[in-house]
C-alpha cells in the first residue's frame, strides 16, 4: 500500500512555485497576489482562510485579507469584489464561503472577475472546464488531479467511483477524471444521496474519490483489493482527548481500508494540503496569464 501524502506532493508545488517567485522578482517583476475576503468569524473558515495567507507568505506570493464582519450587506461585499477585480495587482479572488445566508452564494461567485477566478467557481470557470478549454480548476479537484500526477498514479480506462455531486468537489472530480488527458481518461460513476446500490458500485471502482462529508463512510467491504482511495472528507467528530476538544476524520475508515488498497490519502495529510497547492497553481496561471 502507497500512502499518497498530500503534504509531500503540495511541498514539492510549493517549492517549485517559491523558486518561480524569486525568479520574477529578481526580474524587478512584482509576485502573484492573492486576496480573500472572510465574512463572519466561522471557525473552519478561519482556519482555511489563515492556512491559505501563510502558504502564500512561505512561498513568496502576496496576499490580502479582507475580514468583514457577518453583518455587511450583501451590496457592500459585492462593492468589495468590485475593487478587487478593478485593482491591477491582484491577480487571484477568493471568498470563502460559506457566506452568511442573507448574501447570495451565487452573486458572490458571479461577481468575481473570471480572470482572477481562482476558486473555479464562476460559470464561465465551470462552462470552461466542461468544454476542455484551459481554465481555472476549482482547487480541491485540481489538487486531487495533482497528487494522481505526482504519484504516478495510472489513471487510463479504470473505473472511477466519485461519491459526491457537489459544485467544489464531486461534479469537477468526475468531470475531470473522465477527460481525454492524464490525469483521466476513466470512466466513471457519479454516486449521491439517491445512490441505491452504492456499496455495489464502490466494489467495481479502481478508483475511488470520497467525498461526502460523513466520518469513516467507506468501510472495507465496500472497496475491492487494490483500489486507488482518495480521502477528500473532513468531519470534526467530538474527541475528549484533543486540546480543540474535536479530531478530523475523513469519509474513509483509513484503518481496514488502507490495507486493502493499493494507494490511499491520509487525513489529515492529504487531499488538504493538495487544495492549497491548486489554489497556489490557480493564483501563479492568473499572473502568468496577465503577463
Ligand atoms: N480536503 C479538502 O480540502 C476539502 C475541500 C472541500 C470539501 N472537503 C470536505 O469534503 C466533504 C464533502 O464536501 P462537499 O462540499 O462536496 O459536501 P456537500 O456539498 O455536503 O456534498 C456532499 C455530497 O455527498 C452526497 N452524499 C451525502 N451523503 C451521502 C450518502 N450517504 N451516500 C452517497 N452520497 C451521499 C450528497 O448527495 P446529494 O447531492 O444527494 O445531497 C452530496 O452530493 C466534506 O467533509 C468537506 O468538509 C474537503
Amino acid at each position: 500500500m502507497q500512502l499518497l501524502d498530500g503534504k509531500l506532493a503540495a511541498q514539492a508545488i510549493k517549492e517549485d512555485l517559491k523558486k518561480k517567485t524569486s525568479a520574477l522578482q529578481e526580474q524587478g517583476k512584482r509576485s502573484p497576489h492573492l486576496a480573500a475576503i472572510l465574512v463572519g468569524t466561522d471557525g473552519a473558515s478561519e482556519t482555511y482562510v489563515a492556512s491559505k495567507v501563510k502558504t502564500c507568505a512561505e512561498i513568496g506570493f502576496e496576499s490580502t485579507l479582507k475580514r468583514f464582519p457577518s453583518t455587511i450587506s450583501e451590496e457592500e461585499l459585492l462593492r468589495e469584489i468590485e475593487e478587487l477585480n478593478n485593482n491591477a495587482d491582484v491577480d487571484g479572488i477568493l471568498v470563502q464561503l460559506p457566506v452568511p445566508k442573507h448574501i447570495s452564494d451565487d452573486k458572490v461567485i458571479n461577481a468575481i472577475d473570471p480572470s482572477k477566478d481562482v476558486d473555479g467557481f464562476h460559470p464561465v470557470s465551470v462552462g470552461n472546464m466542461v468544454s476542455g478549454t484551459p481554465t481555472f480548476i476549482p482547487a480541491t479537484p485540481y489538487g486531487i488531479l495533482l497528487l494522481l500526477e505526482h504519484f504516478k498514479v495510472e489513471t487510463k480506462g479504470k473505473h472511477a467511483v466519485v461519491i459526491g455531486r457537489s459544485h467544489i468537489v464531486g461534479t469537477p472530480m468526475s468531470i475531470l477524471l473522465s477527460r481525454k488527458a492524464y490525469p483521466g481518461n476513466c470512466t466513471v460513476t457519479i454516486c449521491h444521496s439517491a445512490t441505491t446500490n452504492l456499496k455495489e458500485i464502490c466494489l467495481q471502482g479502481d478508483i475511488i474519490v470520497a467525498a461526502l462529508g460523513q466520518a469513516e463512510f467507506l468501510t472495507a467491504d465496500m472497496v475491492k483489493e487494490g483500489a486507488v482511495i482518495v480521502d477528500v472528507g473532513i468531519t470534526r467528530v467530538a474527541d475528549a482527548s484533543k486540546k480543540s476538544g474535536f479530531a478530523l476524520k475523513g469519509d474513509v475508515k483509513f484503518d481496514e481500508v488502507a490495507p486493502k488498497s493499493s494507494a490511499i490519502t491520509p487525513v489529515p495529510g492529504g487531499v488538504g494540503p493538495m487544495t492549497i497547492a491548486g489554489l497556489l497553481m490557480n493564483t501563479y496561471n492568473a499572473y502568468m496569464k496577465k503577463q
